[in-house]
């Protein structure tokens, strides 16, 4: 049976977009374990546009499953990742002016230093995964780079507006994981999927964990709006 990591950077783009102290994703990790997900994932970005260091470090005492931190393959990077020593790495393509991690990490122009990384990682015991399109060279490249897993880029099938396009992303999505297999990687996907797109995955045994964030934190904002407003407005009433 899969897993599921649950990304909690938008808890954290909440807090920054404010510049205050709250909603901090230390809280909503506790809270998604509490339900019992597998793994807690954040992307520590070179911008700190969300996640921040000391969200990482507390993360790492109080994440009581598996700590996944998603990175650019970068020399200050690494250096946070030694002295964390998350669970897992997930290598991961990183540009300032991107809304989001727009595509896989690319191995034809990266796979040099993308092995050095995943080498100095594992030489410290950190397993590394890397964030890659459902390419069969791709997978081909970090089977090369020693990867210990990598993770299969699924938006390009949810963000689809066709069905054509749709079931193409699928199919290419499909065989990625199973080559993947086949070269013996552990393999996660993840990226744009939401409560109606996970429904695809059924019997896709090879996928080991979905990491999902943006639908989880979304529908959070949603779910817990009629308490939240109950809660402010019973403190009003007492006025
Ligand atoms: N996996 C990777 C490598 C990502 O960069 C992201 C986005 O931060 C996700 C999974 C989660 O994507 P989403 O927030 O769309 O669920």
């Amino acid at each position: 049976m899969a897993g599921l990591a649950v990304n909690v950077d938008h808890i954290a783009t909440l807090r920054e977009v404010r510049g205050v102290s709250y909603p901090d994703p230390v809280a909503a990790a506790v809270l998604a374990e509490l339900a019992g997900a597998d793994g807690i994932v954040v992307h520590l970005r070179d911008d700190r546009r969300h996640i921040q260091d000391r969200d990482v470090r507390i993360l790492r005492k109080v994440v009581q499953t598996k700590l996944i931190l998603e990175m650019a393959s970068t020399t200050g990077m690494l250096g946070i990742a030694l002295d964390i020593k998350p669970d897992l790495v997930t290598l991961v393509p990183e540009r300032r002016e991107e809304l989001t991690t727009e595509g896989g990490l690319d191995l034809v122009v990266h796979k040099t230093i993308v092995t050095e990384t995943i080498s100095t990682l594992q030489n410290s015991g950190i397993p590394v995964s890397i964030f890659i399109d459902p390419d069969p060279e791709q997978l081909k490249l970090a089977h090369q780079a020693n990867a210990n897993m990598v993770e299969i880029h699924t938006g390009a099938f949810c963000d689809a507006t066709t069905s054509k396009k749709r079931n193409h992303a699928f199919r290419k999505i499909v065989d990625a994981v199973k080559l993947a297999h086949k070269l013996r990687l552990g393999v996660n996907a993840g990226h744009g999927i939401c409560y109606k797109t996970i429904k695809a995955f059924k019997g896709l045994k090879e996928i080991d964990e979905f990491s999902i964030g943006h639908s989880i934190v979304s529908r959070a904002s949603l779910v817990g709006m009629e308490r939240a407003v109950r809660e402010m407005l019973a403190l009003v009433k007492e006025l």
